[in-house]
């Protein structure tokens, strides 16, 4: 499966089952979060067999049952590393899940990761990781006339953007971003309003939309 294809698949999950993530699937996501640390500047680990970080009272009123395997992404402190981490972190979630494991972003709702920082690294945000109890359930959506009012008459790339912008992760679902379509194939998305962790959600939106519309067909204004 393609990490395309996973984003029809994906929701969020918070409910785990109490099966070890095998030794293969776990190379192989090791590898990804090795390439991706690369990639994105940042530094992606994994942790797993681990327990306590969502053994606390808040990870418990935020739903989340038995995780036992988490992701964590840090970087240096710059102005870009909350998009970066939202980006990279996401094609992570797509990667996982054609994997068939499932995931949720976690922002608030988990206790003291066990992740091992470098000098000047800042911890940006963990993703829950393991076979879920269910697949979860689609999201609601905003009206498509506000977060892309461009999209009734634009090219087919472009909807094909949208729609998968529209299935991204956004914290507590708040969808704070609009898409335009801009001169030539130039395509500007912004955030709008205010809430918190908008530029992770702006950088994991960007990354639904590439994929939906293929990098091959536009550029970012
Ligand atoms: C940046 C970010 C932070 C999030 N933080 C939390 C969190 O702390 N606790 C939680 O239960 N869900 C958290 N979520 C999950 C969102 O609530 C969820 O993605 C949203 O409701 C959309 O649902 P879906 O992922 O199933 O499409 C977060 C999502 C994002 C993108």
């Amino acid at each position: 499966m393609e990490l395309k294809e996973a984003i029809d698949l994906r929701h969020s999950v918070r409910r785990y089952r109490d099966v070890p993530i095998e030794k293969d699937i776990r190379e192989q996501l090791d590898e990804y979060a090795f390439l991706l640390s690369k990639q994105g500047g940042l530094n992606i680990q994994i942790v797993y067999d681990e327990p306590e970080c969502f053994n606390v009272r808040l990870a418990r009123y935020g739903h989340f049952e038995n995780v036992k395997n988490y992701v964590v992404i840090s970087g240096k402190k710059e102005k870009d590393l909350e998009e970066r981490a939202g980006y990279y972190g996401e094609l992570f979630v797509l990667k996982a899940q054609t994997l068939g494991l499932n995931t949720c972003w976690v922002a608030l709702t988990h206790g003291k990761s066990r992740a091992v920082l470098k000098d000047g690294e800042k911890e940006v945000i963990l993703i829950s990781l393991g076979y879920g109890e269910s697949q979860g359930v689609s999201h609601k959506n905003k009206d498509l006339s506000v977060l892309s009012p461009d999209y009734a008459g634009a090219p087919d790339w472009f909807k094909k953007g949208v729609d998968a912008a529209l299935k991204a992760p956004t914290a507590t679902n708040q969808q704070k971003f609009r898409i335009a379509l801009k001169e030539g194939n130039k395509v500007k998305i912004s955030t709008a309003g205010i809430g918190p962790y908008l530029k992770l959600d702006l950088g994991i939106v960007k990354c639904h939309f590439e994929l939906g519309a293929g990098k091959e067909n536009f550029e970012w204004a």
